[in-house]
């Protein structure tokens, strides 16, 4: 076991660990940096973005209209003044990204393809194709590699903060705004090792957590590890009962997880269509299929529940089929490797868990409640998206907080020529090795089937207390698992999802009026 020092210390490697990564070895070229992450390098949901990055471009958009979009689809619960920096930001950071290499889809004009989405009121989503996220996370990661003083350490799994709590143990309670974080323990995944990385800095930039769930868009990796450690460190968390629901996955039951049929494919123009080839959209809101998400998913699942079918479809049939191609190559590949033609045929659809517009809270700056600890993108809640996200709101998100975030530690260099701080090692005394593997993947298939069937589009009081119940019987088995066994991705992963769960159905439980994403049939 050993004790690794970085300056700053950031735990994620999508866009918004890699941004505020690049900003900060950018403007400060002796900082120590480390990027930890639990899997490859680039698997994140960042790289599965597809419709793109919402940026007012068009001379006949303006802010205030991108702000106005924002704070209805949030249902008014957004933070104002951050939804207009975030907004009013939005040229600069997609510049910085264009100068770092990234490659946008141009129009017949020769200026930036605008597209379209669900709570947008006008054309402004920059794209590369449709797999926008993994454009951006290759030139993101081309420039990592490219500054010597950031060192990534991909297949390490973060498993706590270092906080007050492990440095000064004789203290036995602390004042919530004094805790200070001091690094993380990390667990070396080929050499089972677990270190201690310490840094005057920390960055939670883990992503969100749809694995929570039995069916969502989200990989394997989104399993709210940040949220749940901040939220063990005593970080505060909010809105996380704000679960934002995809409208559109492809139906593929049992298939996990989901590939998403991205909402440009309604914004260039797709229906939205039950068995019967009804569109049902228009009766519900004017916007029909443009709708903000919320809506629009919570139509499906009506219309599940009344006609009792599996799925929805999207009508593609009637649009210009080669400008499809040219806009959505990737989604129309992915169904034709499931027989779907979607020239010829409709794409069978269902909602699924998609992005948490809730989380760790910060302020503008990205502070964390936790001295030293920062965060930022789908792991923070930075009051942004309020209720309900706007598309193609979050990858900004995570370019404006990196930023941020970068600016403020670059006005706080000083700090790093403190003393590295003293922090004792794991404590992995007395720990077996895991012989529970199938009783961890049993209760991970149980907590996700307990929040779809309970937690889900719609709630209620009764589901939510049968949800508490189960939940609890999973944290009493996987504790007992977690204290006598050697740690594994798997159990830290496990502990991570119960603890997101229970903060989903205890915010929703607390919550007595619908808004946005959340919907309860009590309310
Ligand atoms: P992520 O990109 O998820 O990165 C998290 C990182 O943390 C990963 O590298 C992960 O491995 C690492 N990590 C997690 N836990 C640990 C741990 N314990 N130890 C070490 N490392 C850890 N948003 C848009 O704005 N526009 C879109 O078009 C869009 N399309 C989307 C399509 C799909 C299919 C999905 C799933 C999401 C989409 N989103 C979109 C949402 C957006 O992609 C994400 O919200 C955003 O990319 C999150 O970025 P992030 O850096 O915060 O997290
Ligand atoms: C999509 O392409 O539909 C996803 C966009 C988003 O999540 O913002």
């Amino acid at each position: 076991m050993s004790l690794i020092h970085f300056d700053v210390l950031i735990l994620g490697s999508g866009v918004a660990g890699l941004s505020t990564a690049i900003k900060t070895a950018k403007a400060l070229p002796n900082a120590k940096i480390g990027v930890i992450t639990k899997s490859f390098e680039n698997e994140s949901n960042t790289k599965y973005a597809q419709g793109g990055i919402a940026v007012v471009w068009d001379k006949l958009d303006s802010f205030e209209s991108h702000i106005k979009d924002t704070m209805d689809a949030g249902d008014q619960l957004n933070d104002k003044e951050v939804v207009r920096m975030v907004i009013s930001e939005a040229p600069e950071r997609l510049k910085e990204l264009i100068a770092w290499g990234a490659e946008f889809d141009f129009d017949h004009t020769g200026d930036y393809d605008l597209g379209k989405e669900g709570g947008h009121s006008a054309n402004r989503i920059i794209h590369h194709k449709d797999i926008t996220g993994f454009e951006i996370e290759s030139t993101l990661l081309k420039q990592v590699k490219n500054l010597p003083n950031i060192t990534t350490l991909p297949h390490h799994f973060a498993i706590d903060l270092i906080t007050d709590h492990h440095v000064n143990k004789k203290i036995k309670s602390f004042k919530e705004e004094s805790i200070k974080c001091y690094g993380a323990y990390v667990l070396n995944q080929r050499t089972q090792e677990i270190n201690s990385y310490t840094a005057h800095k920390t960055v939670l930039a883990t992503g969100g957590a749809g694995q929570v769930y039995a069916s969502t868009t989200n990989p394997n990796i989104a399993t709210g590890d940040g949220i749940a450690m901040a939220y063990r460190a005593k970080a505060k968390i909010e809105d996380i009962e704000f679960v934002q629901f995809h409208p559109t996955a492809l139906f593929q039951p049992g298939i996990s997880p989901a590939f998403l049929i991205s909402e440009a494919v309604r914004g260039f123009g797709a229906y939205l269509v039950n068995k019967a080839g009804e569109r049902f959209m228009l009766a519900i809101d004017e916007r029909g299929e443009l709708a903000s998400r919320d809506i629009v998913a919570r139509a499906i699942d009506n219309e599940l529940n009344t006609t009792g079918e599996d799925c929805v479809y999207l009508d593609c049939r009637h649009l210009d089929f080669d400008k499809f191609l040219e806009h959505f190559p990737n989604i129309y590949e992915k169904c034709m490797t499931v027989g779907i033609n979607a020239k010829k045929d409709l794409i069978p659809v269902i909602p699924a868990c998609h992005y948490f517009c809730g989380g760790i809270e910060v302020d503008k700056a990205g502070h964390s409640s936790i001295d030293n600890l920062y965060a930022c993108g789908e792991a923070s809640r930075t009051g942004l998206h309020g209720a309900n996200r706007l598309a193609s709101n979050s990858l900004l998100e995570a370019l404006v907080y990196g930023h941020n975030i970068a600016e403020d530690i670059i006005l706080n260099e000083i700090e790093f020529k403190k003393n590295e701080p003293k922090v004792p090692q794991w404590d992995a005394d007395g720990t077996l090795a895991p012989k529970e593997l199938i009783m961890i993947k049993h209760n991970r298939k149980v907590l996700q089937t307990v929040m779809s069937d309970f937690v889900s589009i719609v709630r209620s009081n009764e589901r939510l207390e049968k949800a508490l119940k189960r939940l609890d019987e999973i944290y009493i088995d996987t504790e007992k698992i977690y204290k006598n066994a050697k740690l594994s991705p798997q159990l830290c992963e496990l502990r991570n999802l119960n603890a997101i769960a229970y903060l989903i159905v205890k915010q929703s439980q607390k919550r007595k009026e619908n808004k946005g994403a959340f919907y309860s049939l009590d309310c």
